[in-house]
């Protein structure tokens, strides 16, 4: 009978404007909780850990547990992708993760290398943690955006401004294109199949697409967005689908209009007044605390929770961060948030 149960979060994803809005946390299953670290010593390694659905049903589930966030969202990463493409991906303590830099002119290899049943287990994590979830609760799925992911597949890891990637976009744009309709359809069946094993958002993270001048933001970040997109709802799912086009500015409307998501995830920079006025109407957005807030708590943390509360008060609007959470964050910070969202 489970759906008969209201959720919050689905509810905001149809367009309904909750007062309080519903609540979760980029990257709530994490380092900050003494849980996590325990469940995370028992993994070979953090990609073990995120191919072991135990591990990471159990993990998913510890923030709902503990703060009964609106929301769970499954523990995963973005750069399982590359993965499932034939490319190799660890992850250094202190340096985050690794890959073997790739050269976009062998785009045809990823597509020759995709192994779907390598990503099968995350099914099963959903699968887990959707038998144990609240009915009042969603379950969300989530993948990087092309773009996203290749930065990390160009570059061999994390970067300071993308600029290899950016490079390679302009100077091997072919092949570049090439290799993002490769990422964006195994992504897209990736949604699909977490879809069927019981997710009801999807999300897309692109986390750097900032910075990018408009044509290479409409080929990079538009265009592959809008293919898996298309590709999702051309296989019959329609759930709602959450872009996160991080540092997108003045694009962020013109993202919202030609990719077909149905709600915006906004970062820390955005005004919510000019966002207001400029997206479509009643177009649900999940907004953004800064996580620097969180982590000072108090009276700063109070005020701003009020000011994105006030903001959004006329539009869908799911309270979250405008970036991850950091893993110094104090859990009471946590709960003074919820409560700051939930009894004002
Ligand atoms: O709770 C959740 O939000 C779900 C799980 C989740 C993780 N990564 C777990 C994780 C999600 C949604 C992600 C997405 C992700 N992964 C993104 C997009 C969102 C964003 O933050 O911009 C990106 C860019 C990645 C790639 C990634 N994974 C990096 C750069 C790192 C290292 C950063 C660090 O803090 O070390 C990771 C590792 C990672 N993914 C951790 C977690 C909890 C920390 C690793 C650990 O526990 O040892």
């Amino acid at each position: 009978m489970t759906d008969d149960v209201s959720k919050p979060i689905l509810n905001v994803l149809k367009g309904e404007t909750l007062s309080p809005p519903p609540i979760w946390m980029m990257r709530q299953a994490g380092r900050y909780l003494a849980e996590y670290r325990e469940v995370r010593s028992r993994a070979k390694d953090f990609i073990d850990f995120c191919f072991s659905p135990d591990l990471a049903s159990e993990v998913t589930l510890q923030p709902i547990r503990r703060f009964g966030f609106d929301a769970a969202i499954m523990f995963a990463d973005i750069l399982l992708i590359p993965i499932a493409l034939g490319r190799r991906v660890w992850f250094v303590t202190g340096e985050g993760p690794k890959l073997d830099p790739f050269d976009v002119a062998n785009f045809q290899e990823l597509a020759d290398r995709r192994e779907d049943s390598v990503l099968a287990s995350i099914g099963e994590t959903l699968r887990l943690t959707k038998a144990e979830l609240p009915a009042e609760m969603t379950l969300i799925g989530f993948a990087g955006a092309p773009w996203t992911v290749a930065t990390y597949m160009v570059e061999g890891g994390g970067s300071k401004d993308r600029f290899k990637t950016r490079v390679a976009a302009y100077d091997q744009a072919e092949a570049f294109d090439a290799m993002m309709n490769i990422i964006a359809d195994a992504t897209a069946d990736y949604l699909v199949m977490q879809a069927h094993a019981g997710a009801e958002v999807l999300k897309i993270f692109d986390s750097w697409a900032e910075g990018l001048p408009e044509p290479l933001f409409d080929r990079v970040i538009i265009r592959p967005t809008k293919r898996i997109v298309d590709r999702i709802r051309a296989q019959g799912v329609d759930l709602p689908i959450i872009g996160f086009p991080r540092g997108a500015g003045t694009l962020y409307p013109k993202y919202a209009r030609e990719t077909g998501v149905t709600a915006l995830a906004l970062d820390t920079a955005v005004d919510p007044k000019w966002m207001d006025e400029n997206l479509p109407a009643g177009l649900p957005v999940q907004g953004h605390l800064d996580p620097a807030v969180l982590r000072t708590g108090g009276a700063v943390l109070k005020a701003e929770v009020d000011r994105l509360v006030d903001a959004w008060s006329d539009r869908p609007h799911i309270f979250n961060l405008g970036h991850g959470i950091t893993p110094d964050v104090p859990v009471a910070h946590v709960e003074q948030l919820i409560r700051s969202v939930r009894d004002r």
